[in-house]
């Protein structure tokens, strides 16, 4: 069982959490996951290690479904059944010169762990994170104190420029060298993004997420296609260098189970509203 030390929420459907799990906090390095069990009877979900903490670290996880809510909905001092971490391949963190570490909505969540390791490698670190609105965006203090520079996108213009992280880093490309690049954030994000870096030939990883269950290299649900090549995503990865990666298939099996996880969002409202009316 893994006590929940802090529970705060960061923006519209963002919530943040500190747990303490020393196995993991003293192992953990920029890049890797662990996969959390909210109770015995629940789902595996792989989430980043957002920060690390002593003996804690943090998730920052957004609520797209039944068990990012149930996760939403402990606080403080509460207990998470199950913890299995750190997983994945560390980042590739070595002195490139100067590289830029994007984070795209929720993916903003793993920006500042690299960033740092970027930084503490010798690395001049650009940092670029993007949301919607200005609402959505989070972490920014966070990064602006671990990075050398920072830009701040929005689609809409309420914050920074209007616009995407791929126009920033395009622009910044047609100014400078960039050496290499870190992109997290959703798929269709990531790809658009790592196409403005190909022509340049910049060394460019991207954080795939795909469906995960067990995290161990086991089940094979976290299959992508890198290079005409299948690795896991979860013992091979979870980063690749992005000129390599099927992004279409990513969307693609990314969407497999989209009916029955609505079922089970619709049961689990259901439940709760019940359970709410009852007492
Ligand atoms: C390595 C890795 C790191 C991740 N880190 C974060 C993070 O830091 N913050 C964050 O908000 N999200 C992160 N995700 C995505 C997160 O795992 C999913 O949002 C979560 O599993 C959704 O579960 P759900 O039951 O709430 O939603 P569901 O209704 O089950 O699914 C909603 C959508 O989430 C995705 N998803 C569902 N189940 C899984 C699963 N077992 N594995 C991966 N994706 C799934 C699918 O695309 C699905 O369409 C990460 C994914 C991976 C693979
Ligand atoms: S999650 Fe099962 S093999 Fe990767």
């Amino acid at each position: 069982m893994y006590r929940v030390l802090k529970a705060t929420q960061l923006a519209e459907r963002v919530f943040q959490m500190w747990v303490f799990a020393p196995h993991v906090a003293h192992h953990a390095k920029a890049g890797q996951f662990l996969i959390v069990r909210v109770h015995e009877a629940g789902e595996r979900i792989p989430l980043t290690i957002s920060a690390i903490d002593g003996d804690a670290v943090r998730i920052i996880f957004m609520t797209v479904g039944k068990t990012t809510e149930l996760l939403a909905t402990l606080r403080q001092g509460d207990m998470i059944r199950d913890i299995a971490g750190p997983l994945g391949l560390p980042s590739e963190v070595s002195k490139y010169g100067t590289c830029a570490v994007i984070g795209g909505g929720v993916g903003i969540a793993s920006a500042p762990i690299i960033a740092r390791a970027a930084k503490s490698a010798g690395n001049h670190v650009i940092g670029i994170i993007g949301a919607r609105n200005a609402g959505l965006l989070i972490l920014e203090d966070e990064m602006r104190a671990c990075c050398d520079e920072l830009f701040i996108t929005t689609d809409d213009g309420s914050k920074g420029v209007h616009g995407f992280a791929a126009d920033v880093l395009k622009a910044e490309l047609e100014k400078r060298t960039i050496d290499c690049v870190w992109i997290i954030g959703p798929a269709i994000m990531m790809k658009v993004t790592s196409g403005i870096t190909r022509p340049y030939n910049v060394k460019t990883f991207v954080s795939l997420n795909p469906i995960m269950v067990d995290g161990t290299g086991m089940c094979g649900s976290c299959r992508v296609q890198v290079g005409g090549t299948t690795r896991f995503a979860c013992v091979d990865g979870p980063e690749f260098d992005a000129h390599l990666v099927d992004f279409d298939l990513l969307m693609q099996r990314q969407r497999t189970y989209q009916t029955e996880e609505r079922e089970a969002l619709e049961q689990y409202h259901e439940h709760s509203c019940s359970c709410k009316g009852g007492e």
